[in-house]
C-alpha cells in the first residue's frame, strides 16, 4: 500500500533536462500537485509519520516548503512557520548564510516565532546539496528549538546532502538519480 502510493508520487514529478540551466535535471512537483490522489498521499504520509510525535511548529522553506508544510502544521495541530530569502519578512529576523555552487544564499526568520525548546519539523519539496536545510536546522537551534526531524519529498542521493545536516534524521518518500 505504502508502496504504491511511493511509486504513484514519483510518476507524478516531471524531471525537466537542463532547468534552470544546462546540466541540471530539474525535479518539478507542479504536476504531482495537479493530481488530487497523489497529492494527499504525499501529505498523508508525512503526516502518519509526525501525527502524535509532539511537533510544535512545521518549519517550511522558501518556496515549495510552503506548498507541502502548511497542511501537514494542520493536521498534526502545529503552526507553521515560513524560513524566507533575504528582505522578505517584515518583522525582526534572524539569517542564517549558506554556500551554493556559485556564491552563498541566506535564509532568515522572524525572531519570536519560535519559543525555545519548541520540537520542530522541516519541510522542503528537494535535498540536493543539503545547504538550505542546514541552514534552516542552524536558525533553529540558535532560538533553542529541537530539531525531531527534517521532511522532504525528494532526495537527490548522489549529492550526499544527508551528510550535511549533522546527524539529523532526514525521511524522504522519492530518490531520483
Ligand atoms: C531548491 C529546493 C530546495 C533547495 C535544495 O530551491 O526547493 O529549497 O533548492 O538545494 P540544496 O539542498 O542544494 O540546498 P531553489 O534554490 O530552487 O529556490 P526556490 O524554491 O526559491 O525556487
Amino acid at each position: 500500500e505504502e508502496d504504491s502510493r511511493i511509486h504513484d508520487i514519483k510518476n507524478r514529478i516531471r524531471v525537466v533536462p537542463n532547468f534552470p540551466k544546462p546540466g541540471i535535471m530539474f525535479q518539478d512537483i507542479t504536476t504531482l500537485l495537479l493530481d488530487h490522489k497523489a497529492f494527499k498521499n504525499t501529505i498523508d504520509l508525512f503526516i502518519e509519520r509526525y501525527k502524535g510525535k509532539n511537533i510544535s511548529v512545521v518549519a517550511g522553506i522558501e518556496a515549495r516548503g510552503f506548498i507541502f508544510g502548511p497542511p501537514i502544521a494542520l493536521a498534526i495541530g502545529a503552526k507553521f512557520i515560513p524560513m524566507r530569502k533575504p528582505r522578505k519578512l517584515p518583522g525582526e529576523v534572524i539569517s542564517e548564510e549558506y554556500v551554493l555552487e556559485y556564491g552563498t544564499d541566506c535564509l532568515e526568520m522572524h525572531v519570536g516565532a519560535v519559543e525555545p525548546n519548541e520540537r520542530a519539523l522541516v519541510v522542503d519539496d528537494l535535498i540536493a546539496t543539503g545547504g538550505t536545510l542546514c541552514a534552516a536546522i542552524r536558525l533553529l537551534e540558535r532560538v533553542g528549538a529541537e530539531v525531531v526531524e527534517c521532511a522532504c519529498v525528494i532526495e537527490l542521493p548522489e549529492l550526499k546532502g544527508r551528510e550535511r545536516l549533522n546527524g539529523k534524521p532526514l525521511y524522504i518518500l522519492v530518490e531520483s538519480y
